[in-house]
């Protein structure tokens, strides 16, 4: 019998493999609050992370036998992997939990959806047995996120001497919206998840909501037995202060510092600064928007300010996912044409991903916008106040899930607001410096309270108690 007393599963893992003509394979690592968490327990407790081999280059990996210690991937068949990532986790599940659907036309649970709700079963199915077959007797499995809902009631059945915890990275969607889904599936996705001991949330929001789609889906007196838990994953302060000094984050500042240019009258110029994938729930489009009403409104901010927008690739094999990011650069290149001036590009959009220019970025932002419709919780209204060099102005949506620790210290928006978000941003670009440096500072130890070993740790520990 194996021998791994702690298990972390998901969809996505920490390594993933690209595949070049001659046939070579390179790894690259992620990022993320998992790596470090895991990374906090070191090599020798014998961690094994379970997850799917995502493109080509993982699936090749895979059948060479090429891999990490500690890392197994589920070479699980490409049409189940894509009807059960594609169809049911980023479209059905994100898109309630997010409130993504425009409800006249959407959403149609037909046979289709019914395809593919049995391809998101045999894919849970596929984890709840790699897991229990790598658990040491009692080990603590820790089930991570949306895509794998079933997994924790098909592990106990499996292993019942399993300490299994469940964690939701997203919002978890009101009763009325939850129900959208057919009343049987809604049923299997909350009993999948409380067949762990623990069921755990980015803010307490969240974990009410699921409670609440409890009573309303299941009944009263449910759940029972599982416990819910509420850790807000924080920014990683030491790594992100180290790695936002590296020579490639200079360069790229100044390159940023350079395209953002000088005002006529020779000031630097003001930059709002977003980063986020080019994801529907982050609301980018509005951002622009919010943006060009600030020029229309306030025309002395004109060749004063640069929005910055880096809005990295996501989710492309979805049509609205392509769709939106064509949007996104049509709004963009609207307002250029619109506004721009030989000297001046209103709209800085960089679609290419580029993590040291994201942190040059953070680093030289006057303003932040996150204004998510809905977030689980937005690591990057947590990540600029800690890299920030000289205090930056974070104008944050209410609906996301680090706003119940940074609402009383940012400049808080309506997410469909478009009015409400540029008179925001004039806001946030006029606070006096005094006052922004106070607010960075106040920010800064907020977003950090738990980093992620710590938030990591906590979530093990918890499945003792
Ligand atoms: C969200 C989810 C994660 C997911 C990430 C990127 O943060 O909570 O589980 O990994 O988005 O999405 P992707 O579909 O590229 O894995």
């Amino acid at each position: 019998r194996a021998t791994h007393n702690i298990l972390v599963a998901s969809n996505r893992g920490p390594v993933s493999y690209t595949l070049d003509e001659t046939g070579a394979l390179t790894a690259k690592r992620g990022g993320g609050g998992l790596v470090s968490g895991l990374s906090a327990i070191g090599p020798d407790a014998g961690a094994l992370w379970v997850c799917s081999a995502l493109g080509d280059g993982d699936r090749e990996a895979v059948r060479r036998g090429v891999g990490e210690d500690g890392v197994r991937m589920l070479d699980i068949d490409a049409d189940t992997h894509e009807a059960a990532y594609n169809g049911i986790a980023n479209s059905a599940l994100w898109f309630v939990h997010h409130l993504l659907y425009q409800t006249p036309l959407e959403p149609v649970f037909d046979k289709e959806f019914r395809r593919q709700w049995a391809a998101y079963e045999t894919y849970n199915h596929a984890f709840a047995e790699a897991l229990a077959e790598e658990a040491a007797e009692g080990a603590a499995v820790l089930v991570q996120d949306y895509h794998l809902t079933l997994v924790p009631r098909m592990l106990r059945e499996l292993r019942p001497d399993l300490r299994i915890g469940h964690f939701s990275h997203t919002p978890w969607a009101p009763p009325e919206y939850f129900r959208l889904l057919p009343d049987d599936i809604a049923a299997k996705v909350l009993g999948g998840i409380l067949g762990a001991d623990r069921a755990a949330f980015l803010t307490q929001r969240w974990a009410d909501a699921f409670t609440d789609c409890c009573h309303a889906v299941l009944g009263p007196g449910i759940p029972s037995g599982t416990r819910i838990g509420v850790h807000g994953l924080g920014a990683d302060a030491d790594f992100l202060r180290e790695r936002s000094h590296r020579p490639d984050v200079d360069e790229r500042l100044a390159v940023l510092r350079e395209q953002i240019g000088t005002a006529p009258d020779g000031s630097a110029r003001k930059a709002i600064v977003r980063v986020d994938r080019t994801e529907l729930s982050k609301n980018i489009v509005r951002g622009l928007l919010a943006f060009r009403e600030l020029l229309e409104e306030r025309p002395e901010w004109r060749e004063r300010v640069v929005h910055v927008a880096f809005a990295y690739p996501s989710r492309q094999d979805l049509a609205v996912y392509r769709d939106y990011t064509a949007e996104v650069q049509r709004v963009a290149d609207g307002i250029n044409s619109q506004y721009g001036t030989p000297g001046w590009t209103p709209v800085l959009l960089n679609l290419k991903d580029d993590f040291a220019r994201s942190l040059a970025s953070y680093r030289l932002a006057d303003v932040a916008l996150v204004n998510p419709i809905r977030d689980g919780m937005n690591l990057v209204a947590k990540e600029v106040p800690v890299v920030s060099d000289d205090g930056c102005v974070l104008v944050l949506s209410r609906e996301a899930g680090a706003y119940e620790e940074l609402g009383e210290d940012a400049v808080v928006v309506n997410p469909y607001d478009v009015s409400g978000t540029a008179r925001a941003l004039h806001e946030a670009l006029t606070m006096p410096v005094g006052e922004r440096a106070e607010r960075t500072k106040r920010l800064a130890a907020a977003a950090t309270a738990l980093p992620p070993a710590q938030w990591f740790l906590d979530q093990l520990h918890a499945l003792d108690s």
